[in-house]
């Protein structure tokens, strides 16, 4: 028997991490869930009426099952599909209209691009949340041709989390503010990017200091590195 929405059993909350990502999603998409762990994103754009399919994958089968546990605890089956594998393979171009990565390094985030073309270029959307290597990212998704559209920050916890929307488009010409900082981002003036672009001074200057006093060749490849990224932020604030 088919299940409504009227009849949801188990309300998730969604943390600012996820929840900004959430707020990026144009209503009315359907949406692929990519490494989706505990598949609290999927519900929540259900139970909010974002979206009314939602295809949640997962290459670990831990999580897999727990996912399947909370989908059926929120009496959602029918509008949430969960599939077991890597990346965007388990999906079909045109499927999906956007699709969220989220929680992954920035190398493996472009590695699943670059795995599945035929699918990352047939979305009008990617919402790609890295935890670190994010310039790597970048540069490699300009190299795809693909054009960051959009760029926010999340706060939690005192930790800071890097959000990218992302389409397939030409991204014009690129600097290494672009790839750094970011396009979006260095221009952008709210007070959470402002916290966190004093986040990242604050921390590349932590970094540069006890390198000055180290004179190995590594030491000083080291400390050219991070002057440099220093100089980028520190020029957008
Ligand atoms: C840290 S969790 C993030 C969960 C959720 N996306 C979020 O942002 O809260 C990373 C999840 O991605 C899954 N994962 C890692 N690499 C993957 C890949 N190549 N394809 C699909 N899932 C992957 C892991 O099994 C894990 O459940």
């Amino acid at each position: 028997m088919s299940r409504g929405l009227s009849e949801i059993k188990m309300k998730v909350h969604l943390n600012d991490r996820l929840l900004l990502i959430a707020g990026m999603i144009p209503r009315g998409h359907a949406v692929a869930d990519i490494g989706t762990d505990h598949a609290y994103l999927p519900i929540y754009l259900v139970q909010e009426g974002i979206s009314t399919r939602v295809i949640a994958t997962e290459i670990t089968r831990g999580p897999l099952k727990r996912a399947i546990i909370n989908v059926k605890k929120a009496g959602l089956e029918n509008f949430i599909e969960m599939r077991h594998g890597p990346g965007l393979k388990p999906l079909s171009p045109g499927e999906v209209r956007t699709a969220v990565i989220a929680g992954m390094g920035g190398e493996t985030i472009a590695g699943i691009i670059k795995d599945s073309r035929p699918v990352a270029d047939s979305l009008e959307l990617m919402l790609l949340q890295p935890m670190r290597n994010q310039p790597e990212l970048r540069r490699q998704l300009f190299s795809m041709g693909f054009k960051i559209i959009e760029e926010d920050v999340a706060i939690e916890d005192s930790r800071y989390y890097e959000i990218m929307a992302v389409q397939r488009q030409t991204p014009g010409s690129i600097d290494d503010i672009d790839i750094t900082v970011g396009p979006v981002l260095r221009k952008k003036r709210t007070p959470v990017v402002l916290r966190y672009i004093e986040h990242k001074i604050a921390v590349l200057e932590g970094l540069v200091q006890p390198l000055r006093a180290i004179n190995t060749a590594s030491g000083q490849k080291a400390l050219e590195k991070y002057e440099r990224e220093l100089k980028m932020w520190k020029e957008v604030l």
